[in-house]
């Protein structure tokens, strides 16, 4: 099996921590204190590395959140986890049971709401409710009720008796999850379920997965969405490579990893109703701050980083007081570095996977000049 690794990133000393109390902890003590244990789970397609020895464990009634790049290595870890995927090594326990050799009881625990929608197109939203609710043993003479409560909170009773074919994207994402939580399994699984549901939808379903976990389930989610990760999990690990580099709450990570301040300036309009310049603005923040970033400047807005620690909000607040008649500041905002900023110092040093690219020839044989010719 190839070992190289092309964008290894460092794994934090809290990921190191949590590897080494799960190599270290009796395995007993540990599938009885957490919910979720992963120890060691590696896989290779090939010899290419998707997943390598990652280890975390997540208390009951903790909302996990897998945060990473495209190609990171979430779905992957996911499906080894709920069967779809058979793992290379390592192990993993979800109530004390194994996956390799207790998978069909891991399955009976669990709900999973796969990334990429798999319905049967002819059937209608409350027919394929149905018929998961008995597959998953729902008693028959609750299925009625349970489909009708899954179709309420979901939003699609409207679409109930639709073709699931005829749905658009985010109404097949909401009969997805619902699918999930049929028979309020100990765990649910869900690989980025808000992709393409509106905000009164996705709102929703936050409030719905806030109470399923507050009556003690366990959730496991991935999202591209930092706000829904903010608002939902608290726990959280960022994936680069098939690693994951930290782990913490969110306001762990922030607190941690998260540099100085961002500072959002509005600029005033001029006479002609064009924006003024941001010149003036930028050289006076490099200079009184010499650890600013220009993060963005267009369309009258102007967002710096401020990445010095030392520099207290209270020095930036009164430079900014000071100044922003001179500069011509409408109005702006300073504040703590955000999940987003934190998930961008991490992934930027992810790397595409070279291991896919062997002797000019992509495996994939996609033809595309950029894998083939360089
Ligand atoms: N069946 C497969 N065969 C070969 N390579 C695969 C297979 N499935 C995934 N991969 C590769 O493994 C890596 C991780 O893929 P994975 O789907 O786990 O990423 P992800 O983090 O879920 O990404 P996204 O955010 O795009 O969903 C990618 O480089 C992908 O191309
Ligand atoms: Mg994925």
């Amino acid at each position: 099996l190839g070992e190289s690794r092309p964008g290894v990133v460092d794994e934090d000393s809290d990921v190191q921590a949590e590897r080494d109390r799960i190599n270290t902890t009796d395995a007993n003590s540990l599938k009885t204190s957490d919910s979720i244990v992963v120890k060691n789970l590696k896989k290779y397609y090939d010899n290419f590395l998707a997943v390598d020895e990652i280890c975390v464990s997540v208390a009951q009634q903790e909302c996990f959140g897998l945060l990473g790049q495209n190609g990171a290595g979430k779905t992957t870890t996911f499906k080894m986890l709920t069967g779809d995927v058979i793992p290379t090594s390592g192990n993993a326990w979800l109530d004390s049971h194994d996956i390799k050799h207790e998978m069909k009881t891991v399955q009976r625990n669990l709900g999973y709401c796969p990334q990429f929608d798999a319905l049967i197109d002819q059937m209608t939203g409350r027919e394929t409710l149905t018929m998961f609710a008995r597959l998953r043993g729902v008693s028959e003479s609750q299925v009625k009720n349970v489909v009708v409560d899954l179709l309420d909170i979901m939003m699609l009773r409207q679409y109930a008796d639709k073709e699931c074919g005829t749905y658009s994207g985010g109404n097949k994402r909401k009969l997805s999850t619902a699918i999930a939580l049929i028979g309020d399994p100990q765990f649910v699984f869900l690989d980025e379920p808000t992709t393409g549901m509106d905000p009164g939808a996705r709102r929703q379903l936050w409030n719905v997965l806030s109470q399923v976990r507050a009556s003690g389930r366990t959730l496991v989610l991935t999202s591209h969405s930092m706000e829904e990760c903010d608002a939902l999990c608290t726990k959280i690990v960022i994936m680069v490579n098939g690693r994951f580099v930290c782990c913490g709450s969110s306001q762990h990570l922030k607190n941690k990893f998260g540099q100085g301040y961002t500072l959002i300036c509005n600029m005033k309009n001029s006479e002609d109703g064009s924006h003024v310049s941001t010149e003036p603005l930028k050289q006076f923040l490099c200079t009184a701050f010499p650890s600013t970033k220009i993060f963005d400047d267009h369309q009258g807005y102007c967002h710096f980083q401020i990445m010095d620690k030392n520099v207290s909000l209270g020095k930036v607040f009164g430079a900014m007081e000071s100044t922003k008649q001179k500069y011509n500041v409408e109005d702006y905002a300073i504040h703590q570095a955000t999940l987003e900023q934190v998930f961008l110092s991490f992934t930027r040093n992810q790397v595409s996977p070279k291991e896919e690219v062997q002797d000019g020839m992509c495996k994939q044989m996609c033809c595309c000049v950029l894998c083939c010719c360089s």
